[in-house]
């Protein structure tokens, strides 16, 4: 009997693209789904979801940055006959209060199928392929989280933990913090990168230097100032009592279920980095 295929939302995304190629490699029919992707899906036309679907028996879910994961979407792809949903959410959605990413997690476990939640630190690739690339090629990055350590993953390993939820058993029910090997500084990460493309890169920690970026950016003031109170809470500076690490920057999630350490900041930096200018 030909195998089912895997359902890739964001196919054409950081994570969902590495989800791809390694269900692919692994030899897994892969059915891989965006606006622009090989089969077309749009969270906003809902007439995509059903062909997007049909006979798929796993679905790795995921939702572009401020969308929503449909309910309506999750209770079609069970009603047409899918048993598996591996979500990717954040690892900062409690203490940051992502309503979004939160929401969509209660939609996957109460759907009545297996499931599991992938939540990611923040991404490496952030800073060459997402949001963080015009300020490290302006030479300057400005996030409000001082000199807090975060446990910065690799995007690959991302993957090949969604990829062992989505084609193993044992994922099922579990919620999984995914942290690459170390905990770093912003300010650290920033001189890993410089190193490696032989750039200087100067970070800056604090909510004011944010709200400047951000101005210069465009950015609405409202939004700044909500995301500068996200920043607050998980990080907990400007609290009574002063910083503090609110979680533990790494755990052990990418070693415990690829069998392999995840890979570190520095690997990252030179496989990107070296010579980028
Ligand atoms: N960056 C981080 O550090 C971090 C950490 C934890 C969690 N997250 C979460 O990760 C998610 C983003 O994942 P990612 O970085 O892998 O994605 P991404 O690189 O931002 O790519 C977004 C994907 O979604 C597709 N897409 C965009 N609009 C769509 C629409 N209306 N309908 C269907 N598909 C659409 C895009 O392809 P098309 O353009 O072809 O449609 C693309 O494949 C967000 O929910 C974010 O909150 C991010």
């Amino acid at each position: 009997m030909t195998e089912q295929p895997i359902l890739v939302l964001g196919a054409t995304g950081t994570t969902g693209r590495r989800v791809a190629a390694r269900l692919a490699a692994r030899g897994h029919v892969v059915r891989g789904a965006s606006r622009h992707g090989v089969v077309r899906f749009d969270w906003s036309d809902a007439g995509t979801w059903r062909p997007a679907l049909a006979g798929v028996r796993s679905v790795y879910l995921m939702a572009p940055h401020e969308l929503p994961v449909e309910p309506a979407f999750v209770r079609e792809a069970v009603g047409q006959g899918v048993r598996r949903l591996v979500l990717l959410s954040s690892r900062a959605v409690e203490e940051m209060g992502d309503e979004r990413l939160l929401a969509a997690e209660s939609t996957v476990r109460e759907s009545g199928v297996e499931w599991t939640v992938v939540r990611a630190d923040w991404f490496n690739q952030n800073f060459d392929e997402g949001f963080f690339r015009p300020a490290i090629e302006a030479g300057e990055l400005a996030v409000p989280v001082g000199d807090t350590r975060q446990g910065f993953v690799d995007a690959d390993d991302i993957a090949a933990v969604a990829v062992a939820a989505l084609t193993e058993a044992g994922h099922e029910g579990k919620t999984y913090e995914v942290t690459g090997p170390r905990g770093l500084t912003f300010g650290e990460a920033l001189d890993i990168i410089g190193e490696a493309s032989g750039r200087r890169l100067t970070f800056r920690g604090s909510a004011d230097e944010y709200r400047a970026q951000q101005a210069a950016l465009g950015m609405p003031e409202e939004q700044t100032e909500q995301e500068v109170i996200a920043y607050r809470q998980l990080t907990g500076l400007g609290h009574p009592g002063g910083a503090r690490q609110k979680v533990e920057p790494t755990t052990d999630t990418v070693a415990t279920v690829t069998g392999r350490p995840p890979i570190d900041f520095a690997d990252y930096a030179a496989r990107v980095w070296t010579g980028v200018r």
